[in-house]
């Protein structure tokens, strides 16, 4: 089942050039005011970042467990392959609807339409190149610079730095670990104001793996219709819907009443599907007025997605066979849920919630911080690598370059408002020996003190 290519897939991820988790810096060679001052503002998804690393310790001749990746590690399932094959050879390799062809978009409405019960016609979808340009998209098309854009933090790094890169106002909606990472709507009901124009949400949820109660969405949905401006939208980021653990079944906040005319639902193959190469996303628009304008949005930057792989998508959505790959893949992801959620609360200093879908884990490290003395070590940092890291930051690269498990920290789902927070995303998108191995590492990384004490001093790989 897991992915051959997948070891080539992570050497060849972008290389570390300019930017970092923060915003890119000019190369030295470059004259300062070089790029525009929004360049200088966006940030990145550290996913990706960490890519180049693990070649390096590759290269010298470790192996490392991969709990950074974002993506399933299951193959395509067949039925897919062989229509995106077909098409292929049927020369569907040309320009097609920059909105998306309509036999994809039509089948987009129906899986909808049944699945959060509304009406949904093919007009108001639009496909993109996967379920992220919808994100940068949207906050351009609705933002001018000062309007407010609220969004769970830790959530998915994009939402953040399309933000700032738009010189929109971030809003980020601290989530609480004694709370579960979840949230209701008296903990947004404080951040909207007049200009709030998006307020987005996550669930399932990357990094903390919440799944939305239908009171919780209830609740929020109360106060969008109360406080929020009649021209605020939700962005309903609904990329997990299908990878949802203990017989969950998802819902969408368009599903309620009155929540339809002002929720974006957006989705795609990447996740449902084990597809993030074939780059195939989608988004629902509340009228049709405004998916003309991502059609042109999408005319401006890419013309339009290759015909076959939207083909591929359109079997994906509409076979029978996807919901037993599906099943397949979340039954194995729940497994190593179950063991690793065990495994870690096992470990003194951790304590790890159980995530109700995705396929992550996002455990509290702030006892071995504490323990390994990480909050100091960090607060001694000269200014340049002190700003740059975090002390999870510190035990996220401890745990790579010494121990050989890549993870993410917490800086990396979201940076405003998180000093002091101290945790780490675990992908279980790896296979089952592997992470029962990475659990016995992160034990031993997180009693070594002496070693974490010299790698910091060492100071080579910090950030
Ligand atoms: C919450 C969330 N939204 C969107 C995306 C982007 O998906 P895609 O690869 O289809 O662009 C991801 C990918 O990790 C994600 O976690």
């Amino acid at each position: 089942m897991v992915t051959p290519g997948r070891e080539f897939r992570a050497m060849t991820v972008p290389a570390k050039h300019a930017a970092s988790d923060g915003p890119a810096a000019a190369p030295a060679s470059l004259p300062a005011g070089f790029f525009s001052d929004r360049t200088n503002r966006i940030g990145t998804e550290n996913a990706f970042k960490v890519g180049p690393y693990i070649r390096a310790i590759e290269d010298a001749g470790h192996r490392v467990i991969k709990c950074n990746l974002g993506e399933p590690d299951f193959h395509l399932a067949p039925h897919i392959v062989a229509e995106v094959k077909r098409c292929i050879d049927l020369d569907m390799t040309h320009y097609v609807d920059p909105q998306g062809i309509l036999p994809l978009r039509e089948a987009i409405a129906v899986q909808v339409s049944r699945t959060r019960g509304i009406a949904v016609t093919p007009d108001r979808v639009v496909v993109f190149p996967g379920g992220k340009p919808s994100i940068g998209l949207s906050q351009q098309t609705y933002c001018n610079p000062g309007d407010e854009v609220i969004y769970p933090s830790p959530g998915f790094p994009i939402y953040e730095s399309f933000t700032t890169y738009l010189d929109a106002k971030p809003v980020p909606l601290q989530l609480r670990e004694e709370a579960n990472f979840s949230f209701t709507g008296t903990d947004i009901e404080p951040l909207i104001t007049p200009r709030t124009r998006l307020i987005v949400l996550n669930f399932p949820s990357n990094p903390t793996g919440g799944v939305a109660t239908r009171e919780q969405l209830e609740s929020i949905a109360a106060v969008i219709q109360r406080k929020a401006p009649v021209n605020t939208r939700v962005y309903s980021d609904e990329i997990y819907e299908n990878i949802l653990f203990d017989h969950h079944r998802h819902l969408s906040i368009a599903s309620l009443p009155g929540m339809a005319e002002r929720t974006i639902i957006a989705s795609g193959a990447s996740k449902s599907y084990a597809w993030t190469g074939g780059r195939v996303g989608w988004a629902v628009f509340p009228t049709v007025a405004e998916a003309v304008i991502f059609k042109n949005l999408n005319i401006n930057y890419f013309s339009c997605i290759p015909a076959y792989n939207q083909m591929g998508a359109k079997v994906a959505l509409e076979s029978p066979e996807s919901e037993i790959s599906i099943a397949t893949m979340v039954a194995a992801f729940q497994e190593r849920r179950d063991m690793m959620v065990a495994g870690l609360n096992a470990i003194p200093g951790i304590h790890c919630g159980t995530p109700g879908g995705a396929f992550y884990l996002f455990p509290s490290i702030a006892g071995v911080c504490e323990s390994l003395d990480a909050v100091e070590a960090h607060a001694k940092l000269p200014v340049a690598d002190h700003d740059r890291t975090s002390p999870s930051t510190l035990f996220q690269m401890f745990l790579l370059w010494q121990y050989h498990v890549a993870t993410l920290d917490r800086g990396s789902f979201g940076r405003i408002g998180s000093a002091g927070q101290h945790y780490l995303r675990i992908s279980i998108a790896t296979g089952l020996e592997d992470l029962k191995r990475a659990v016995e590492l992160i034990r031993k990384a997180a009693g070594d003190r002496d070693g974490f004490q010299s790698f910091v001093r060492e100071g080579k790989h910090l950030w």
